[in-house]
């Protein structure tokens, strides 16, 4: 299906060195000079280690934030503009870098660092006020599926995240629905039927609203035809299977 605006986009998790984040930045913008019309309908990013995020965005930044252009983002940042919080990297250090855009809520993040409803609304929150785009991910774990909570469970985490904001504001938002257990090796890819339920939840109270709502979650270039022949998917996060920038253009190039 021909998708007016198509997010398609990549983190990488913690993985590259800064040769290899070079050298993935360079292999794209080639792709991308040799072949203009790779992104033409595509709004591509790319969303590396904090210690990438300024090599990639000297090298994919040319195009950054124009239609059809790259946006790097950051992985995590807190939601306090600076002071005694050792180990942490602030909204306005990850714009200083390059970032445009800030991965919030990650289940990852959740799962592993405590990551909260509340602390995702202060991210989003402050990501906005440095006019950074939220991406904010929200999934359910298995057991919540098999209770058939996925909706109300996705739908909580996303009103507690976006409490409060006005419309403009939620109008910079993406929202990425990557169920628990179908991120990572251990994962399995969403089937179309158990996507339907919780996408037309979230498009009954986010359609329209949000600039775009992206599945996550063992994308494929195989399965990617199917996930987004979906009515709701505006776009699809996708980890491993973009770690390696051929395979990233490939996926950027069967979406255009
Ligand atoms: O951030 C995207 C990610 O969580 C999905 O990872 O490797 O299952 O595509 P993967």
């Amino acid at each position: 299906m021909q998708k007016s605006k198509l997010w398609i986009g990549t983190s990488w998790k913690m993985n590259k060195t800064l040769a290899e984040a070079r050298e993935y930045a360079d292999t794209v913008a080639a792709a991308v000079e040799d072949d203009a019309g790779l992104t033409r309908s595509v709004e591509a990013f790319v969303i590396p280690s904090h210690t990438a995020i300024a090599t990639v965005a000297e090298r994919l930044g040319r195009w950054a934030n124009t239609v059809g252009g790259f946006r790097v983002g950051a992985q995590n940042a807190h939601w306090q503009d600076s002071g005694a919080w050792t180990g942490e990297v602030s909204m306005p250090q990850i714009k200083d870098a390059g970032a445009t855009m800030v991965e919030i809520g990650h289940s990852e993040r959740r799962t592993h660092f405590h990551e909260t409803v509340e602390t995702t609304r202060f991210k989003v929150e402050s990501a906005l006020r440095h006019g950074l785009v939220p991406l904010l991910c929200i999934g359910e774990p298995a057991e919540t599926r098999d209770r058939g909570h996925t909706c109300s469970y996705i739908l909580a985490q996303a009103r507690g995240a976006l409490a409060g904001l006005q419309r403009q504001e939620l109008a910079q938002v993406l929202i990425a629905y990557e169920p628990r257990w179908a991120i990572g090796a251990l994962g399995r890819p969403a089937r179309g039927e158990e996507l339907a339920g919780p996408f037309a939840a979230l498009r009954s109270e986010y359609g329209g609203v949000v600039a775009g709502l992206l599945y996550g979650g063992s994308v494929t270039l195989d399965n990617m035809p199917d996930l987004l022949a979906l009515e709701d998917v505006d776009g699809l996060f996708v980890g491993r299977a973009a770690w390696h920038a051929e395979d990233f253009v490939e996926l950027l190039r069967a979406g255009s």
